[in-house]
């Protein structure tokens, strides 16, 4: 890429696409796209339409796809609308646009059963169970279903159109970026078995530092690769999400979680 690619980053005014706005201005020359308005520059439009969404790819490198409905209990229609419907019209007019590098927002839920039949033993700190990159996918929700095809759309525009593609099953990025803080108990509510206790264990496992985040994705950004699949999670005492896709890439995590 050129000094200071352009990179039109999806989903700005979100959590990740706020990481972006807030980590990687300085290398990057950001571009926004949000479905509101948002309070900086942004081309406003529905990503479940391909034609509103257009002119917003003209002349950019590169993008950073992280719109779309982010819960794993979203309902089908929102799923449908902004995760299938929307990725594969960001891919679309991607390539209308000849843009070279998409940055695919998937989610570790796109393997979610290989947790959840193990949940909450997996948590534990001397528990061994790693899922790899090439684990057959196990979605454990129509959102997980979104995310697999998002990588499925993906690896198709990398083959077929020659694009260059990462798709990042992102672990648990946080809102007050701590670990150990108050939004604990607010994660994996689709698993209402889990204790307190639990809760803390499992984030301490997934917890992606926003730092780490910002970083992922610039490595993935740089990436002299076709197509990959990584996950994103911190150097973690306890992760049982495998970092090899992630060091391909180059990635060094610099945070993780207390013991
Ligand atoms: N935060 C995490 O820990 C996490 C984990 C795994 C995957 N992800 C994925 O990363 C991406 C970003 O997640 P986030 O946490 O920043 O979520 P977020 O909800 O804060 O941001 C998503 C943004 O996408 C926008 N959006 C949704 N549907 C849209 C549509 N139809 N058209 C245009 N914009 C639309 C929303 O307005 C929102 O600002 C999502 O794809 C999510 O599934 C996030």
């Amino acid at each position: 890429m050129s000094a200071r690619p352009r990179v039109l980053v999806t989903g700005a005014e979100g959590l990740i696409g706020g990481v972006v706005r807030a980590r990687l201005g300085d290398a990057y020359d950001l571009r926004a796209l949000t479905w509101r308005p948002a309070p900086f520059p942004s081309h406003v439009a529905d990503i479940a339409d391909l034609e509103a969404i257009r002119p917003a790819f003209g002349g950019v490198d590169a993008v950073v796809h992280m719109a779309g409905t982010p819960h794993v209990s979203s309902s089908w229609e929102d799923v449908l609308r902004s995760n299938i419907v929307g990725t594969r019209n960001v891919l679309e007019a991607a390539r209308e646009a000849g843009v070279e590098r998409v940055v695919l927002a998937s989610s570790n839920h796109a393997v979610g059963m290989y947790e959840i039949e193990a949940a909450p033993a997996i948590y534990a700190l001397d528990d061994p169970r790693v899922v790899a990159e090439d684990a057959p996918v196990r979605p454990d929700s129509d959102y997980g279903v979104g995310k697999v095809f998002a990588e499925a759309i993906g690896r198709m525009y990398a083959d077929r159109f020659g694009m260059r593609v990462v798709c990042l099953r992102i672990g648990s990025v946080v809102a007050d970026d701590d670990p150990t803080g108050p939004s604990v108990l607010a994660t994996a509510a689709w698993m209402p078995w889990l204790t307190d206790d639990d809760r803390r264990a499992r984030l301490r496992a997934t917890w992606l530092s926003q730092r780490d985040c910002a970083e992922l994705i610039r490595c993935s950004l740089e990436a002299d690769v076709r197509f990959a699949v990584a996950y994103g999670v911190s150097d973690n005492p306890r992760r049982f999400w495998s970092l090899d896709g992630a060091r391909a890439l180059d990635f060094v995590p610099l945070d993780r979680a207390p013991a």
